[in-house]
């Protein structure tokens, strides 16, 4: 009898919290595995502001080496204005101010007189529509190689034009056209040509922001098999709106909701036991 009583409370208890956790706490911590030893990038009190307007609230967290981390959430949440944090890109926006520390390999990358041009070599970017340059093919992916001094000779940029065609999967269906323009390929060869540029100047970390949301089924197929094969070798920040693809690229999924970073934990967790009400709530769609 005393057991049953004991079990009712717990079942009251759980539910009256669970109903609190709908509502975002504003001192609450990230519940889950946020942190990791020797990340990549590790970000500390993170808070972004479009004006006197905040987006992004107190947000800590860790990014290992070569692990792909996905960050979800609903429309309007702050995951792109998290992921411009992360290689300055934010500072190309009008009024946006980013506090709070950024560190890659443990180094502040909001400390003055940081060249920016180079930290967004080593942190790359590839965006929600492809932008190739308007120039050839072999143009797009030679630039960035040619501008920090990479290639030595020709012979040189060949090479890494080849070589990150081919890490990106294009090589083959661009080989016998390198000299005509980029943007005459399609949706999904030209982010294919985005991710090439990226690699050219040999990116530690790439950050991808809905990478195939403007793509076909299959190009978006094409893309998330890339992302496995690179994350041998570059640590990934990828945001999506597609939970299945969460699932299918990243090992662990980060979820923001009204500007905070709610929970952090292994993928496959976050999408069959949440740690959280809210995760909870957005993964089984009661809103988005
Ligand atoms: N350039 C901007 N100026 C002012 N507010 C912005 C700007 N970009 C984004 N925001 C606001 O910041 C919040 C987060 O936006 P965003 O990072 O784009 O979210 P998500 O990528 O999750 O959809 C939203 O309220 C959005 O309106
Ligand atoms: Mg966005």
């Amino acid at each position: 009898m005393k057991e049953t009583t004991a079990a009712t409370k717990t079942a009251i208890d759980s539910k009256s919290s669970a109903k609190q956790n709908l509502e975002v706490d504003q001192a609450q911590a990230t519940v889950g595995k946020a942190f990791c030893e020797n990340p990549k990038m590790s970000m500390r009190d993170v808070n972004v502001f479009y004006g006197d307007k905040q987006a992004i609230y107190d947000v800590s967290v860790d990014i290992a080496k070569n692990e792909v981390i996905a960050m979800i959430g609903p429309s309007g949440c702050g995951k792109s204005t998290f992921l411009r944090s992360l290689n300055r890109m934010n500072d190309t926006v009008d009024g946006c101010q980013v506090k709070g520390e950024v560190l890659l390999d443990g180094d502040n990358i909001y400390q003055q007189n940081l060249d920016v041009v180079e930290l967004r070599a080593r942190v790359g970017m590839v965006f929600q529509k492809p932008n190739p340059f308007p120039k050839s093919i072999f143009e797009n992916i030679a630039y960035g190689p040619k501008i920090h001094g990479l290639a030595d000779s020709r012979v040189d940029l060949d090479e890494i034009v080849e070589d990150s065609l081919r890490k990106a999967g294009l090589w083959e269906e661009v080989k016998d056209r390198l000299h005509q323009p980029g943007t005459g390929l399609s949706g999904g060869q030209q982010q294919r040509l985005c991710i090439a540029r990226a690699i050219a100047v040999s990116p530690e970390v790439i950050l991808m922001d809905e990478p195939c949301s403007a793509l076909d089924p299959i190009a978006t197929a094409r893309i998330e098999e890339l992302i496995e094969e690179l994350s041998q070798n570059f640590t990934i920040a990828i945001v999506t709106h597609s939970m299945q693809q969460a699932a299918r690229v990243s090992n662990r999924t980060a979820y923001f909701h009204l500007g905070k970073l709610i929970e952090v934990n292994p993928t496959e967790q976050v999408f069959t036991m949440p740690e959280h009400q809210l995760t909870e709530a957005y993964i089984t769609g009661r809103f988005g």
